[in-house]
């Protein structure tokens, strides 16, 4: 072969202090990073065959690397290949240094926090996972999980992972509907959640939930219920069961089930532009490699670090960036249950100081939000142990990323603006320290990650080239955690990711690549608000909304806004002869998004207007919308083609009015 072999890593050197070590290799020398990125797009199946070979335990060697088709979207890495990936997170680690901590659970408490080490965390899953066995739970059955942020979580993640069952976290702050049609759409025959939930001091009723969804759930035939507050909540007889009392029965041995590298690993729902959401569906192994690469190599992450992505369980930051990345590289991850002004917005550097936090991970509207209070809330905790300050979700505007950078990190730290998406599941576009990268610049999540090839391609499917220019965001070549397919609708993966620019995955970002080549996101280029760094479909508030019988019609967009990035605006028209005043029908639609898809989704500002701007062919002109809300009347564009030209008038006048 006349390629240059992959540069070999050197190992780093002893044991820190606190008794952890990484297993895998880790690598922090600046020249290989430049020269592994050229590597992995020049040879691609030798940079990934290596890499799994190196870094994962394999019960079975795959006999092929990948075989991957981006115009049919036919996707399959390690081929053949068996492994199960809790061996990876778990077994390894605890055979290696059983008593090295796996978990800091930072509880809702102020200043209350508690380790779990390797060895207790593997007893705990499989104990848990014999729970699931004897409840008849199998490979291939899909677990719907609703849970708060405590150590049994992740052990019950991880259980799902050992038996082979494919599981379905959703996030606990969604409400029963949207729960129920989360169950519905994965046919899932078993629940599990906990008592109550804590969060800023206070209690979440997540089993009273869980009930409640069930009543649109016939196939549910078991919920497992964990303890977090002890309160006393109804168990049905014959369908729930107390959690800890099934796992005290059960042995704290459970062998690994043999998975196929392609076996569904979980499926997590994400929001679309249209229709209802999506189950988005990752696999075993191209998954924890690639979480667990991203993981050492954006983070930098050293033996002995102390990883704090605070992200919640129930979004992929937190499948791969709490657990799964963390935990297959054999680090100590903080399992954060608070908020970051709970009980003051000192929180984030107090918890850093005590528990000697080496990166955090966290998301722009967060940092805007503590922004806002004074520096002495940073500045009286020690905050020497950072590295690595990285975020997610949404655009890093400069001044919150000055604040992070010189505030936070005391000019010292690197700041890492990480891009990816719950389709990708890890991170794809990001300034990577330990290849001693150019100066990050505010805003721009850089470059990307080994393996990733970005290419900005125009409306017509061309793709641009040269620097300085702004396209639509899509990616050439595969990478190994790509989503695989949407739960029980193929067609619908294909029609949204490939078949947009054939040849290619299309994200649904627009990116700019500055004159150095390196990418800024400028936000999604479909009908998907991005609000506080979650995803939300405007299909889905709308439909909630239209529910409320004195409404004909609603369209919400998003609209910027100085601490979540986007807030949601919705315009109302009511139905002819509808005299409610408009606060009661306000009170009303809140109720019904409440109710809907839950409380973080309820629009900021709602406009009651007598008609929305709509084509001939009745589709409603978002784009007029967003202008009009951005106060941008000079580029509202041609009006004359609508169906109702007036219209835009009106709304104009009532915005005005009213903002
Ligand atoms: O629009 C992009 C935005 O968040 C979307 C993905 O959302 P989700 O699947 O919920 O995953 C969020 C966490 C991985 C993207 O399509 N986004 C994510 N990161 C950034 C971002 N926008 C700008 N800058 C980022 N760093």
């Amino acid at each position: 072969m006349d390629r240059e072999p992959v540069p070999k890593k050197p190992r780093v050197g002893e044991e820190e202090s606190n008794g952890l070590h990484s297993p895998v290799t880790l690598c922090h020398t600046a020249p290989s990073n430049e020269l592994w990125y050229q590597e992995s797009l020049k040879a691609p199946e030798a940079f990934w065959d290596q890499l799994a070979k190196e870094r994962l335990e394999w019960i079975k060697p795959y006999d092929k690397v990948m075989d991957v088709d981006m115009n049919s979207g036919d996707i399959k890495w390690f081929i053949n290949g068996v492994l199960n990936v809790t061996v990876n997170c778990l077994d390894r680690h605890a055979r290696d240094n059983p008593d090295r901590v796996a978990v800091l659970w930072e509880k809702d408490e102020p200043k209350q926090h508690e380790p779990v080490t390797y060895k207790q965390l593997l007893d705990m899953t499989c104990q848990v996972a014999n729970v699931l066995k004897s409840q008849g739970i199998r490979k291939g059955d899909r677990v719907v999980l609703y849970l708060p942020m405590i150590p049994l979580a992740i052990a019950i993640i991880l259980a799902c992972a050992r038996i082979g069952a494919i599981h379905s976290i959703v996030f606990a702050g969604f409400s029963a509907e949207a729960l129920s049609s989360r169950i519905n759409d994965a046919t899932a025959e078993t629940v599990i959640t906990a008592d109550e939930g804590v969060r800023g001091g206070k209690t979440i009723p997540l089993k009273e939930t869980v009930d409640t969804a069930l009543k649109e759930s016939p196939c549910v035939k078991r919920v497992l219920v964990a303890t977090r507050t002890g309160a006393a909540v109804p168990m049905a007889a014959g369908r729930d069961h107390k959690l800890e009392e099934l796992m005290k029965e059960e042995s704290t041995e459970c062998p690994p089930e043999p998975m196929d590298s392609e076996d569904p690993l979980f499926m997590l729902y994400t929001s679309g532009s249209t229709g209802k959401p999506k189950g988005i569906l990752h696999t075993q192994a191209g998954y924890i490699l690639y979480t667990g690469l991203t993981q050492q190599y954006v983070f930098d992450c050293r033996p002995g670090d102390v990883f704090a992505c605070v992200a919640d369980i129930g979004w992929i930051t937190g499948h791969s960036y709490v657990i799964y990345g963390p935990l297959s590289n054999g680090v100590t991850t903080v399992l954060f249950e608070s908020t970051p002004v709970y009980p003051d917005p000192g929180r984030y550097w107090e918890m850093t100081e005590r528990l000697k936090v080496t990166q955090i991970y966290t998301s722009p509207t967060a940092l805007r939000m503590l922004l806002k209070s004074t520096n002495e809330y940073v500045t009286k905790y020690d905050r020497s142990s950072l590295r690595i300050l990285g975020c997610v979700g949404e655009p890093l505007n400069d001044k919150a990323w000055q604040w992070y950078y010189t505030v936070v990190g005391e000019g010292r730290c690197t700041v890492v603006d990480t891009w990816w998406q719950t389709e990708t599941g890890g991170i794809m576009i990001t300034p990577r320290p330990s290849a001693n990268d150019s100066t990050p610049k505010p805003g721009y999540p850089m470059n990307p990650f080994f393996g990733i090839e970005p290419v900005l391609v125009d409306d017509k499917g061309e793709v641009i080239t040269g620097n300085d220019v702004t396209g639509n965001l899509c990616i050439r070549k595969p990478w190994p955690s790509m989503a695989r397919t949407i739960y029980g609708n193929h067609e619908k993966f294909l029609e949204t990711y490939y078949r947009p620019y054939p040849g290619y995955y299309f994200t649904g970002d627009g990116a700019y690549r500055d004159k150095d080549g390196h990418y800024k996101i400028t936000g999604r280029v479909d009908d998907v608000i991005n609000v506080k760094g979650h995803r939300l479909g405007t299909a889905e508030l709308e439909s909630a909304m239209n529910r409320d019988g004195r409404v004909a019609e609603t369209a919400v967009i998003g609209c910027p806004h100085d601490v979540y990035g986007q807030a949601i605006l919705a315009f109302v028209i009511l139905k002819d002869g509808v005299t409610d005043d408009e606060d009661s029908i306000i009170t009303g639609l809140k109720a019904m998004v409440k109710t809907g898809v839950g409380s973080f989704a309820v629009p900021h500002k709602f406009l009651i207007v007598p008609g929305l701007p709509k084509t001939r062919s009745g589709k409603i002109m978002r784009r007029i919308l967003r202008k009009i809300a951005n106060n941008l009347y000079e580029e509202l564009g041609d009006v004359s083609t609508l169906a109702n030209p007036p219209v835009v008038n009106d709304i104009m006048q009532k915005w005005l009015k009213e903002a």
